[in-house]
């Protein structure tokens, strides 16, 4: 059975909706970016935002952790309205947040282990040290990487630091995990282990997550809803199946990698141009 949140009235906003947009819409100048969006996140599940590059998913995603405030609409964590909030406030709010964002690199003057600790000497006086130590081995064990606390980010590949990212996203216990593209610039090995460890830290630590990607493999994998995003709206929503088979023209030929006809007519002209470009056959070599 497919299941499919499509056609609902309004964002569900009893106990089971932990983040909730309201009609949120973003502008930047005359490019609107979302428009009226209305998403209530489920606890303890989760969720993969998806679509092309530029639809605006980062975007978003940012407005969950008030990275970003509205244009217009609204945003609320466990019904606390959290857009309107001060900086104070917000820092407080987002101690219930991971974040793994697009370049949310690590420190590199920072060994692996002072990576981990940052987030919590920003907001706990740490006075017992071999706790502290304890803590950052039992995060850096969740994502297979005890033992390399004393590495420079340097020393580590692209995957590790991914994971180390990982292990100091997870530092305060968040409730609320948000990855950015976590796959993205990562061969399929090392992808499908990130996937694995999203889905290992939501089942051992029950947080809900927030993944916004445009790799299907990893969707697909992942995801108990799949949102995709189309024109600042959400055009489909719902399980794997559902969007597999959904018969918007935009999610079919975002799922299957098409472009649509309007980058073809570019690229057909772009082809003649370049095939002007080469020698004829006779001539090579
Ligand atoms: N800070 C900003 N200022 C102006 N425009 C922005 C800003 N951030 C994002 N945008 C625009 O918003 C749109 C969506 O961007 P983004 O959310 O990053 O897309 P993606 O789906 O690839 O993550 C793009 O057109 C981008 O240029
Ligand atoms: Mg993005």
């Amino acid at each position: 059975m497919e299941k499919t949140n499509e056609n609902k009235q309004s964002p569900d906003t009893s106990a089971n909706g932990v983040m909730t947009l309201k009609r949120l819409t973003k502008k930047f100048g005359d490019n609107v970016v979302l428009d009226g969006i209305d998403l209530a996140i489920d606890k303890g599940k989760t969720t993969v935002v998806i679509g092309p590059s530029g639809c605006g998913k980062t975007v978003l995603i940012k407005h969950l952790v008030a990275l970003l405030r509205p244009s217009s609409g609204e945003v609320y964590f466990k019904n606390r309205r959290i857009d309107n909030l001060s900086v104070d406030e917000l820092n407080k709010v987002r101690m219930h947040f991971g974040f793994l964002f697009q370049g949310g690199a690590l420190f590199d003057s920072f060994n692996v282990s002072e990576n981990i600790m940052f987030p919590i000497k920003q907001h706990y006086k740490i006075t017992d040290w071999a706790q502290a130590d304890e803590l950052v081995k039992a995060k850096l064990a969740m994502v297979g990487l005890d033992g390399y606390q004393h590495f420079y980010p340097a020393k580590l590949s692209g995957g590790q630091r991914k994971r180390v990212a990982l292990a100091r996203a997870i530092a305060l216990n968040p409730e609320i995990i948000l990855y950015d593209e976590p796959t993205t610039g990562l061969d399929p090995i090392r992808a499908d282990v990130i996937n694995e460890l999203i889905l290992k830290l939501q089942r051992e630590l029950s947080v809900t997550t927030v993944v916004v990607t445009h790799d299907m493999t990893s969707a697909y994998k992942i995801a108990d809803r799949i949102i995709m995003l189309h024109n600042g709206k959400i055009i489909a929503d719902g399980d794997a199946d559902h969007i597999r088979n959904h018969p918007h023209p935009s999610v079919q030929q975002f799922i299957n990698g098409q472009v649509n006809e309007d980058d073809l007519a570019v690229l057909r002209a772009s082809t003649t141009f370049s095939q002007a470009q080469f020698l004829p056959r006779d001539f090579e070599e």
